[in-house]
This record gives structure tokens, C-alpha cells and sequence, in this order.
């Protein structure tokens, strides 16, 4: 039996603009999704038994197909005979890299099943294959974050830049789930579509994204949390202007802004998913934790730079 995991992610600065070039940081959560890949005598078996928001499975179910067939194209490998089963500690929802995380999970389970030795790198290259069924043209940041864990730095390019970032210590995040399943491939669509009918209005949110980024940076080496708490909010702002925020998301950000995080903004694709609200004290992450579940969210209790 072959086995792999890929880790779950937060995006702490710059989803979407990512797409387009502008440096991102992402952030791999402790929860992850693992993949088992067994033989059998018929034809291809597959089986998703992670914890999931409610319709995400079905919602999905076209892109996972999608997914599954650039995998095997990939890897060169065919689906007959297997049996895949995915399950793990990550709930499968938007914006938290679910999607990522399986395709780096089933790269590893098919590199081990069939003894291919793939390195990390050959690994986030499939996965990033992958991730096309659900995104159409990912920026990579994803199955990256799912494949190497940390914290990173990345900037898409002719040759992607992967960076290691390092925070002094773990900081807690609180991760709320608006629960509503997001189509990521759509969401990314309508920035393209708006970026090219406003260049003038767009050209400016971007180049203050893109400034967003270095001084987030310089807050994650000078450990300065403060900073990169409301450097965080100032990205909420961005990803607002260029639409990508909704009402649940804005109220969860409002939660746990009111609660006490030095930071929030929503995380991940957008028009659904998750929020991310950075928490340092263990009080605080409680308190917004709580505040939210108290509204009927789900929430993970998480740390960055793990
Ligand atoms: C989704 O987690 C991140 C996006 O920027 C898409 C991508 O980078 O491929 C919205």
C-alpha cells in the first residue's frame, strides 16, 4: 500500500493578485490530507472520507474528476487496478488548500504505491497539475504550501520564486468558515475579467498589494506581530476593492477584529471559505474562536510558522 499526506494552507497576504505576478505569503497549517493507494483486481476505486463542509463534496465532484485524470497524466501512470481513499485531519472546504493538499497527498500515495521515489519538488510539480481541475491556471502558491509546509514566500514567474520565511514562534490563528462552497476557478475569472475592463483602478490596488507584501515580510523577520496584524487588515481592504470578499466573510473579519485580533482578512479564493484572524494570545484566539462558533461558524484553532 502506498501512503502520502499534503498540508492544509492560509494565504496571508495576496490571493489572487498571486496570479498575476505580485509576491504572496502563505503559511501551511498543522491539519493535513492523506492519501492510501492500494491494489485491486477491477477497475478504479476512489473513495473521499474526509470531514467536509456540507455540498463541497458534491460541488467539487467534476473538478476532482478533472483533477484525478492530470494527476495520472502527470505520473504517466493509469487508474485501473487502484483503489484511492482520502481522509486526514483537514475539514475539505475553500480556502484552506484542500484541494491542494489531496492532489500533493495522492502524488506522494502513487510515487510510494509504485515505487517512483519522487522528490519534493517532482511532487509539487504533479500537484500543481492537479490543482489545474480546480483552479483552470493556479499560480502554484497552493500545492506548494501543501508539499513543503513552513512558511513561504512565493512569486510566480517564468521560474517560480520559493522562499523560506522564518517567524521567531509559532503564532496562533483562528480560521472561521463561512461554510459557503466557493468556486475558486470562477472567483479568479472575475478578477481577470474586472482587471482588464478597470487597468486604471486595478493597476493601483495591485502596486499597493504588491508594497503589502515586502512590509509584511519585514513584519514576519522582525517578528512584529502588531504590524503584521494590521498589514493583514490593509490586504482584507484590497481583496474587498477587487471584489473577492463577501457578507459572511466581512462578518466573520468583524467578529474577530471586535473580539480582539490584531489582524483579519478573508483567506484563500474568496466568495466563500475561510477568514483568517491572527491571535497571538491564547485568550484572544478563544475569545474569537468562540464569538464565532457562537454565530453558528466552524472554525479551526491553528498556528502560522509551524
Ligand atoms: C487560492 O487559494 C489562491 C488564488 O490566488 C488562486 C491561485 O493562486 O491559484 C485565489
Amino acid at each position: 500500500m502506498g501512503k502520502g499526506s499534503g498540508f492544509g494552507k492560509v494565504i496571508l497576504f495576496n490571493e489572487h493578485f498571486v496570479v498575476y505576478g505580485v509576491p504572496a505569503i502563505v503559511s501551511a497549517i498543522s491539519m493535513s490530507t492523506t492519501a492510501k493507494v492500494e491494489r485491486i483486481d477491477d477497475k478504479f476505486e476512489f473513495y473521499d472520507n474526509r470531514g467536509a463542509t456540507p455540498n463541497y463534496k458534491k460541488d467539487k465532484m467534476d473538478h476532482q474528476r478533472d483533477s484525478i485524470e492530470y494527476i495520472f497524466n502527470a505520473m504517466n501512470l493509469k487508474k485501473d487496478g487502484l483503489r484511492i481513499e482520502l481522509a486526514g485531519d483537514l475539514y475539505a472546504a475553500s480556502g484552506v488548500g484542500a484541494s491542494a493538499a489531496s492532489c500533493a497527498a495522492m502524488a506522494r500515495a502513487l510515487s510510494d504505491e509504485f515505487g517512483l521515489d519522487y522528490t519534493d519538488e517532482e511532487i509539487n510539480r504533479v500537484a500543481y497539475e492537479g490543482e489545474k481541475g480546480y483552479h483552470g491556471t493556479p499560480s502554484g502558491i497552493d500545492n506548494t504550501a501543501a508539499t513543503f509546509g513552513g512558511l513561504i514566500w512565493f512569486k510566480k514567474g517564468e521560474t517560480d520564486v520559493m522562499e523560506r520565511m522564518n517567524l521567531k514562534k509559532p503564532v496562533n490563528i483562528v480560521m472561521g468558515n463561512t461554510g459557503v462552497v466557493a468556486n475558486t476557478k470562477a472567483a479568479v475569472a472575475g478578477v481577470g475579467e474586472r482587471k482588464e475592463a478597470f487597468p486604471e483602478k486595478y493597476g493601483k490596488i495591485f502596486r499597493s498589494a504588491e508594497e503589502l507584501a515586502f512590509k509584511g515580510r519585514d513584519a514576519i523577520k522582525a517578528f512584529d506581530l502588531n504590524a503584521l496584524g494590521s498589514l493583514m487588515n490593509d490586504n482584507h481592504k484590497l481583496l474587498q476593492d477587487i471584489e473577492v470578499s463577501n457578507n459572511d466573510l466581512d462578518l466573520l473579519v468583524d467578529i474577530a477584529r471586535e473580539e480582539g485580533a490584531i489582524g483579519a482578512k478573508m483567506t484563500g479564493g474568496g466568495l466563500g471559505g475561510y477568514m483568517v484572524a491572527l491571535t497571538p494570545e491564547d485568550d484572544v484566539q478563544e475569545n474569537v474562536a468562540s464569538a464565532i462558533e457562537e454565530k453558528g461558524f466552524k472554525v479551526l484553532r491553528t498556528q502560522i510558522g509551524i
